[in-house]
């Protein structure tokens, strides 16, 4: 899939006190085709140095008015800057990167997981699996109340459901605990997951008790994006594969956890 180097122009920043922002971004001309699950890498505004970039997930996609949504979380420098860009400003990405989720399935009936800053793909991509009629279902474990974000823009492409550390908001505990993981098997028969390290785990590892297909994007830290300084290498059963290029989605089948 090509990739393009190009300027956005800052359409709309949407900020919530969780330390997430959202940034809405414009091309002059058509967007590729964008996988759900592919993301871009971020120029840092106002560096010098054109290499330092920041992997951001693709949060959504508007073909018809050329527009990219990215949903980052402030966590460093990088994405401070990035978070601080003012309307009508440019920022350029490399664009787009990665392999996304797979989609060639017939007859799937996905459960799409997220934790944190990882529920940033699932909108694409429940959008994606909307728009070819399937039932479309989250559940998203979440610290607190205040960091449930964008629930309307959720709710309507499907059934939510959510977790809390505090139970402040849906059910107390990690996704894990949540009641709708006992459907696995019945009604969901592919789990699409994304959220830290732990979560994906534990999500694997039911996946392989319940017999279900299971998919994860992995966050490791990434520098050129494009497979050419390894620095982001996991080890697979097919030996080590850039996460950048060869992922960040793999079968849980293909990995050595
Ligand atoms: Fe450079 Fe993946 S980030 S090889």
């Amino acid at each position: 899939m090509k990739k393009f180097t190009t300027d956005f122009i800052v359409e709309k920043i949407e900020n919530f006190t969780c330390g997430y922002c959202i940034l809405t971004l414009t091309h002059p001309d058509k967007l590729p085709d964008i996988n759900p699950g592919q993301f871009v890498e971020v120029k840092v505004p106002d560096t010098a140095n054109s290499f330092l970039r920041r992997p951001i997930s693709i949060h959504d996609v508007d073909y018809k008015t050329n527009q990219l949504k990215l949903l980052v979380k402030v966590v460093g420098n990088g994405t401070e800057k990035i978070c601080s860009v003012a309307l009508g400003d440019k920022i350029n990405l490399l664009y787009p990167l990665g392999n996304g989720f797979p989609m060639d399935k017939t007859e799937i009936r996905p459960l799409l997981i997220g934790g944190g800053c990882g529920i940033a793909p699932l909108l694409y991509l429940g959008k994606v699996l909307s728009d070819r009629k399937i039932d479309v279902n989250f559940l998203f474990g979440v610290k607190d109340k205040s960091s449930v974000i964008l629930r309307d823009e959720y709710c309507k492409l499907g059934g939510l459901h959510i977790t809390s550390e505090d139970g402040s908001e849906g059910v107390k505990g990690f996704v894990t605990q949540h009641p709708v993981i006992d459907r696995i098997g019945t009604d969901y028969n592919v789990l699409f997951v994304c959220g830290p390290m732990p979560m994906m785990k534990s999500v694997a590892s039911i996946a392989r008790q319940k017999n279900v297909s299971c998919f994860v994007s992995l966050e490791n830290t990434m520098a050129c994006g494009i497979g050419a300084c390894l620095c982001c290498v996991t080890d697979t059963k097919m030996g080590h594969k850039c996460v950048c290029k060869e992922g960040p989605v793999f079968d849980i089948n293909d990995l050595k956890w």
